[in-house]
């Protein structure tokens, strides 16, 4: 079942009139900006925290055999890391079509880590696309062994499932972030595929 958001994403108006907004991206987002942009800086959110437990239909995965790839979840606390772009509002045309599996845009203050921060308390508000727990697509919780195993066997028209992981993991490391539940899966999947091999 999936859960298009592109109607109601269409109706969020509460940065009509702005020349340009910021994204923050925490998953596909930060290592694929296949949009244009005006500035992509390192940044963080607040209180969200980064999770496999949203199921991809039409990209890493298929209606029948959803894959997983990332979403928030709320964890008071929690600073999650990704990359922030500054865009032009036609730019969410294509976003909301990218993300329509159950993504929904939210305002939220975003934090710059760059060296062009002044201070850790530059920030600005900007959006973010979120996957709640109750949209159709959500999967939920799983232990990081169960989620590599879903992932190794999942692919859908944007390629393999584990290709998201591993671009996602590769990203995080550039940006010198660690991430214990997406290291925790890779390491899972490394496993998986050396026993592969073995067989
Ligand atoms: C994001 O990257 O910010 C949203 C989730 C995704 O598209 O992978």
């Amino acid at each position: 079942m999936t859960a298009d958001t592109i109607a109601i994403n269409q109706k969020m108006d509460q940065f009509d009139g702005h020349h340009s907004v910021w994204l923050f991206g925490y998953g596909s987002l930060i290592y694929k900006a296949d949009f244009p942009y005006l500035q992509r800086r390192p940044a963080s959110i607040a209180n969200w925290t980064r999770r496999f437990w949203q199921g991809s239909h039409d990209h890493r995965g298929t209606p029948d055999a959803p894959g997983r790839v990332v979403t928030l979840i709320e964890a008071p606390g929690a600073i999650c890391h990704g990359m922030a772009y500054l865009i032009t509002p036609e730019v969410f045309a294509h976003l909301d079509h990218r993300e329509k599996d159950g993504y929904l845009r939210l305002a939220t203050p975003i934090s710059f880590e760059d060296e062009e921060a002044n201070n850790a308390s530059e920030s600005v508000l900007g959006l973010v696309y979120i996957a709640t727990p109750d949209n159709l697509a959500f999967i939920g919780e799983a232990s990081e062994r169960d989620i590599a195993e879903h992932i190794a066997r999942s692919a859908g028209p944007s390629g393999p499932n584990s290709d998201y992981l591993n671009h996602l993991a590769h990203a995080l490391r550039e940006l010198g972030r660690d991430d214990p539940h997406v290291f925790e899966i890779e390491r899972h999947l490394v496993e998986l595929a050396s026993r592969m091999a073995r067989t």
